[in-house]
């Protein structure tokens, strides 16, 4: 099979690439940005998705995406442009090759006013630009018409990019005390665990699974919880301390609650999802040998 995958160099994108390393099939990696491992294709540009995509790819992973939550406030246009139109484009390219198009959405399509893990049927309801433009970009995919699957994630991070757990492993390594939300819970995500589904899924041909699914580690815990837990792992000294969200006001809100519910995704895969702190625990483990 032809697989062709959209923003390389990002978390996810990138552990994709490791994963990739031995299979069978063809992976072409691109990015908007040319590198030695990636082409360049940058997915809001319609006429060179449609180039670019031809009749011999099997599947597409859309890993490409406007990710800076409090930047899409006052940038809502732009992350519209990559978040909703752009995925819009790669949907009809599949469309028209016969592709699969995998894509990646979020748990900030929720409002998070709810107290039990939100389903795949559950209302959805965005607090944030980058929210609306991520959900306008799932229906853009699913009213297209190609076979597809979303998968909605959370609180993604690895050991390449910009993301909370290099954050943290940073400031707990220099701070002597550090303020963390606690009254924002969820679950982190290790980039990892999500590429090996998504290569678990190409890899045993289970493509005609389509629909809409969650994926997030297995547990549940606040950003206070998820750093007090790399200050420990990393055997730092910092004094990390809760606070409540409205001490750090940020131009974006975040939903206060964001567990997602894995029934369907570990049901229809037939995968055992890790626990967020055995995944970290490897994150950290690799974070210390890097
Ligand atoms: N990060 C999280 O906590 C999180 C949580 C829930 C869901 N998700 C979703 O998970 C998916 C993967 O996220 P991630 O954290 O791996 O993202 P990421 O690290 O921000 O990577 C996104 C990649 O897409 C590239 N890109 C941006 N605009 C593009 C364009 N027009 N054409 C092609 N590539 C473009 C970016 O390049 P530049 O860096 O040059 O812009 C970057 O390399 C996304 O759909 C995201 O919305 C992420």
């Amino acid at each position: 099979m032809k697989i062709v995958v959209t923003g390389s160099l990002g978390q996810l994108g990138y552990e994709l690439m490791r994963q990739a390393e031995g299979s069978a099939h063809t992976y072409v990696f691109t990015d908007v940005r040319e590198s030695e491992k990636t082409v360049s294709l940058d997915i809001t540009d319609r006429d060179a998705v449609e180039a670019f995509i031809g009749d011999d790819v099997d599947v597409i992973i859309n890993c490409a995406a406007y990710t800076d939550v409090n930047r899409a406030e006052s940038d809502e246009a732009m992350a519209q442009k990559i978040n909703s139109d752009a995925p819009g484009n790669l949907a009809r390219a599949a469309l028209k090759a016969g592709a699969l198009l995998m894509h990646i959405s979020t748990d900030y399509v929720f409002d998070g006013k709810g107290y039990l893990p939100y389903s795949e049927e559950s209302q959805t309801g965005p607090l944030s630009a980058y929210g609306r433009t991520k959900l306008s970009g799932e229906k853009a995919v699913a009213e297209s018409g190609c076979r597809y699957m979303i998968f909605r994630t959370a609180w993604l991070y690895s050991l390449t990019g910009k993301n909370f757990f290099l954050t943290m492993a940073d400031l707990t390594a220099s701070k002597p005390m550090l303020k963390v939300v606690y009254d924002q819970v969820g679950t982190p995500t290790n980039a990892a665990d999500l590429a090996f589904l998504l290569s678990h899924i190409i890899e045993e041909n289970k493509l005609d699974r389509t629909g809409l699914y969650h994926y997030t580690n297995e547990g549940v815990c606040s950003w206070y919880d998820f750093t007090k837990e790399i200050n420990d792992l990393l055997g730092h000294t910092c004094n990390v301390m809760p606070c409540r969200t409205d001490e750090f006001p940020t131009p974006a809100a975040r939903p206060h609650y964001s567990v997602l519910d894995k029934k369907k995704v570990r049901e229809t895969f037939g995968l055992e999802i890790p626990h967020w702190k055995e995944s970290l625990r490897l994150a950290v483990k690799e974070y210390m040998n890097s």
